[in-house]
This record gives C-alpha cells, structure tokens and sequence, in this order.
C-alpha cells in the first residue's frame, strides 16, 4: 500500500482555473490535500470565498515553511516563472498550468528539478482534461514512437468549428469566441498559433526528449486564413484545424512545426469540434491511438491540476527518461510540406518560385492559391516577406524518401 504525503497548499491564482481547482478540491474530501493561503493581485476585486483566505504578497505563502506545495495558476508567465523559481529553490513542489512559463524556461526548469530534487507538475499545461503527458512519460517509455499530432488550443479550434459548421466569416467566429472569454487577452497567442507551439514545445520534451526553444519550431496560426481557403475547404468537404505535430524522421531527427492542416473525415482529428482538443500518437508496435477531451474550462483544467496534486501525495515525479536520447530537431530543408499557399495575384508568381513541385494553381480577379510541395526552408522565406495577404494551409507532410 503506497503511503500518501498530507500536502499543504500555498495557491496562487483565483480566476477561472484557480477557482475552479477550489471547487474541484472541496468536492473531494479524500484527498489530502488543503488549501492553506491564496495570492493574488487585485486588491479591489470581490472574492467568492471569505477575503481572510487570501494574500496580495507571494512572500507570504512561499516563506511558509508548513507549505510545501504550490499551485500556480495565474495568467502572467514572467510573475509565474518568479514563483514557481523560488518555490523550487526553497524544496517545495510545484504543479502549473502555465504552458508559456514553461516553454520559455523549460531548461532552466528542468535544472531547479534536478539541483533541489523537487517536482514539477504541469498535466493541465497541454491539453487541459487529456492526461497527455503523463501517458507520454510513462505509457510510452519503452515504445518506439513515431509521431505525435494534435488539435491542442481550445480557442482557434472553436472559431474553426463556428467558420466550417455555421460558414461565419474567420472576423465573426473570432468576436464570437472573445465574448465566450475562449480567447487570451492577447488573442495573438491564440490565433497565432503560439499557445499550440508552447504546448508542442513541452510535448516533444516527453515523447522525443528534445528540449527546444520557442523560436526552434515554426508556428502559422488562422490568423490570416480567407474565404478562399474556406470555401475551398468546404466545397471538398475538408475541415481546416490548427494543428501541432511532430514525427520521428527516418535519421531519427524530430521535425516539429504548427500549421493549419486541412482534415479529411476519416481523420480521426476531423469529429474533435469546439473547444476540445484531440491528440493522436502513432508507434510501431500499437499503431495509431487517439486521446480527446475538453482542452480548456474551469473544471477540465482544474481536474488535471487535481491530478497532478493527487500524484504528488505519492511523491511521482517526471523523470524526463527520453533527455538522454540525444535526438534534436530535422533541418528546415529537410522538411517537406504539401501545402495549400493562397496569395494576391502580385505575389502568386514570386512565391510560387520557392515550391519544389506545382500540382495545382488557381487565380481569380483578386487572388489565387497554389497547392505543392515546400520544404520548411521555403516556406519561411515566403513568410519572411512579412505579405498580410498570404495563408498557408498544410494538405499533408511528405516523407522525401517515399
Ligand atoms: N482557462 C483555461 O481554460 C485554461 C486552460 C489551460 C491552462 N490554463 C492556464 O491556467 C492559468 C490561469 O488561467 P485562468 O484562465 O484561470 O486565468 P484568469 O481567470 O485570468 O485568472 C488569473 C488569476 O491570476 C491572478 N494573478 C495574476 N497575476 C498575479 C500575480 N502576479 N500574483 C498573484 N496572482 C496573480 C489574478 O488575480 P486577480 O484575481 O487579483 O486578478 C487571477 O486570480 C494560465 O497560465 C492559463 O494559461 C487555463
């Protein structure tokens, strides 16, 4: 029988997920865990619970020394990194929902676990309800893992799901999504496809063992997706969702990017609408498996946070087994895309020059696309030309040696 840590809670954060995390730990009594003070930052602000529960100053919770764990669920990365830095340094365990905190200093993260020998939890930080990281760590370690491909951003899922079910425009789906307060106050993180990168960034770490920085993998968001695109997409019954993906290449480097992908309807990705978040592994010997789940909400995040406390009762901790794998990312030229590159008819024939093969071109009055394949090299310096009036959709990877 494993014996199980009575935990002391210093939390930090009381919006939506802290909150929500609040409610979740009342409703289980079993677990032996409490909550002994909250930090947070608005003095003004009316409070759910009695304001005796609370404090303005995180030196109050983290020079406690009855707590020994701390939830970080507030929505500033750089004030989180600072916490959650201190509350390592002082041997108290950390579990965090806070995906940019974590690929921003993922090394140095990695570090603190190792020099003060504490863990660090943070299942919430990738797809929210889907326990994704701790079957990557555990579930997969003696597997061979091929490849890893999601939708993990609740928000661009939902304004797709709204722009392919209703045919609202990508403008209308957005403003809809921000009065739902399904969007990051800076939407760009969203929309931008950077939260999605965070999140693979952290991912890759516990599938492949790769720690790479945010500015190594490439992200396109729907930021700047059309009605061409669309319509195009809904005429072949095709739907386009935000993806994040990662695959094993054959000389064992990773290659790792973010894009809008369209999706057949035999796609498993294809059914996961709204704010859900569906991921599918591929391995040699289990094949293609698929985990879905709500990726964002109060409740949903707050389970995994719930989790993550229950697991350090019993003092788990990642052990980040695939670090010494030595594997790193593919080379931008050796990644080859077939995509879908819309542009205005000025560009068209510019950017067309850095596709390696043209399989299909269309122009109207205004604009047009080009559907072929690119390497990742090229596709950057299209970007690089800083043109508002392109998007990129991915029809599928190409493996060059097939
Ligand atoms: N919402 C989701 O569905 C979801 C899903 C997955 C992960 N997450 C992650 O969970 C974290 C929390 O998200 P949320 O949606 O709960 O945010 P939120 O509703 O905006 O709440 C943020 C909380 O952080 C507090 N705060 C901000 N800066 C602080 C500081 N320097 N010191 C102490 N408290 C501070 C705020 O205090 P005041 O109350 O005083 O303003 C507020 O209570 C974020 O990292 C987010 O990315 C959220």
């Amino acid at each position: 029988m494993v014996h199980r840590k009575k935990l002391t809670i210093g939390l930090f954060g009381f919006g939506c997920v802290g909150y929500g995390l609040y409610e979740v730990l009342e409703k289980t009594p079993g677990l032996k865990a409490n909550i002994k003070r909250i930090c947070v930052k608005d003095r003004t602000k009316s409070r759910q619970i009695p304001l005796e529960h609370f404090t303005f100053e995180a030196l109050d919770i983290l020079n406690d020394d009855e707590i020994n764990t701390i939830v970080e669920l507030i929505d500033d990365a750089d004030a989180a990194f600072e916490i959650v830095k201190m509350a390592l340094m002082k041997g108290k365990s950390v579990v965090t929902a806070n995906k940019k905190m974590i690929a921003d200093h993922f090394a140095e993260l990695l570090q603190l676990q190792k020099e003060f020998d504490v863990p660090l939890l943070y299942e919430a930080a990738c797809c929210a309800s889907i326990p994704i990281i701790r079957n990557l760590e555990e579930y997969y370690d003696n597997d061979l893992l091929e490849s890893i491909e999601g939708i993990v951003n609740g928000s661009t899922n939902y304004i797709l799901t709204k722009t392919s079910d209703e045919h609202i425009s990508y403008a209308d789906a957005l403003l809809e999504a921000s009065q739902k307060g399904y969007v990051e106050t800076n939407p760009i993180l969203d929309t931008g496809g950077f939260d999605a990168k965070f999140k693979l960034l952290i991912l890759i770490a516990h599938a492949f063992g790769i720690v790479a920085k945010p500015e190594e993998i490439f992200n396109i968001g729907i930021d700047r997706l059309g009605d061409l695109e669309l319509k195009y997409a809904r005429e072949k019954g095709l739907k386009i969702k935000l993806v994040a993906f990662a695959e094993k290449a054959q000389n064992g480097k990773i290659k790792a990017f973010v894009l809008p992908k369209f999706i057949h309807k035999t796609d498993k990705l294809f059914t996961v609408d709204d704010v859900f978040n569906g991921v599918k592994t591929k391995s040699y010997f289990s094949d293609t498996q698929f985990f879905v789940g709500k990726g964002a909400g109060a409740y949903p995040t707050a389970s995994a946070v719930l989790s993550d406390i229950s697991a350090l009762t019993y003092d788990y901790r990642y052990e980040y087994k695939k670090l010494n794998q030595k594997d790193s990312l593919e080379a931008d030229d050796q990644i080859q895309l077939k995509i879908l590159l819309r542009h205005n008819l000025k560009n068209g024939p510019l950017f067309e020059a850095y596709f390696e093969e043209i399989l299909e071109s269309y122009r109207n009055q205004e604009s047009g696309y080009t559907i072929g394949t690119i390497s990742l090299a090229g596709l950057k310096e299209i970007v690089a030309h800083q043109t508002p009036d392109i998007s990129v959709i991915l029809c599928e990877t190409c493996n060059p040696t097939s």
